[in-house]
């Protein structure tokens, strides 16, 4: 299999917001992330637009020559603008207000009919639809129900506590989703460390969204470098 690197450049744009200024400019870094070898820019649009902004996913939809997928929740203000823009994927995501980052996946065996309501909608307009949900057998589970043939497995338990058991979780749930006939992503909290592992523990994990380690290694390495050697890990 052949697998695939998503560079999140939201941090691009946190460190523009930071001055609200236009510089740095988070297409200039997809851009150059793609001549790196990246296989698709990721970005998430949030509701309180701390990052990414509106006029962000227009520029990208235009310029990105691989695939964008954007991550957002499913609100109503979400589903105007993703279905103004066609991004060529969008990941459902939950997302609670005042977060520092994503907290959680998606419950889909809870909100399902919500979600494949939301789902439906995007699809119908060409967009191929994804769902980051916890790497737990009933999301899983749910996930085909909901309409959606792939998942972007939470890998937040497994970067943030390094505890064996949580890449156990998110190997089962690899298995479970690829045995359902879905395909499967990861993120979050992802660096050259922890990454090594999972690849080798989930070989099936076919695509990793990437942001925030891989933006902070860009400070030091220059950002090519740093898509590089996620790209070395990734591929393998
Ligand atoms: N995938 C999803 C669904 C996310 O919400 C995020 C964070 O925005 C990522 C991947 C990337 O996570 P990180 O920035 O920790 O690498």
């Amino acid at each position: 299999m052949i697998r695939r690197l998503g560079v999140n450049v939201d941090h691009v744009a946190t460190l523009r917001q930071a001055r609200q200024a236009a510089y740095p400019d988070p297409l200039a870094a997809a851009l150059i992330a793609e001549r790196a070898g990246a296989s698709q820019i990721t970005v998430h649009i949030r509701g309180d637009r701390r990052h990414i902004q509106d006029h962000d996913l227009r520029r990208m939809r235009e310029s990105v020559q691989t695939l964008l997928n954007v991550e957002a929740a499913c609100t109503e203000e979400m589903a105007e603008i993703l279905l103004k823009v066609r991004p060529h994927r969008v990941t459902l995501v939950a997302e609670r207000p005042g977060e520092v980052t994503t907290e959680g996946g998606l419950d889909v065996a809870g909100q399902g009919a919500e979600v494949a309501a939301f789902a439906r909608r995007l699809a119908a307009a060409g967009i191929h639809v994804a769902l980051f949900i916890d790497p737990d057998d009933h999301q899983v589970d749910a996930s085909p129900v909901a309409g959606v043939d792939m998942v972007e497995l939470n890998t937040a338990r497994w970067s943030e506590t390094g505890d064996r058991r949580e890449l156990a979780r998110l190997a089962r749930a690899t298995n479970r989703a690829r045995a359902l006939g879905l395909s499967v992503a990861a993120g979050h909290g992802l660096n050259l460390q922890n990454l090594r592992e999972l690849v080798a523990a989930a070989p099936e994990i076919e695509e990793y969204n990437i942001g925030h380690a891989l933006i902070g290694d860009a400070v030091f390495l220059g950002l090519e470098t740093s898509v590089m050697r996620y790209l070395a890990l990734v591929v393998g």
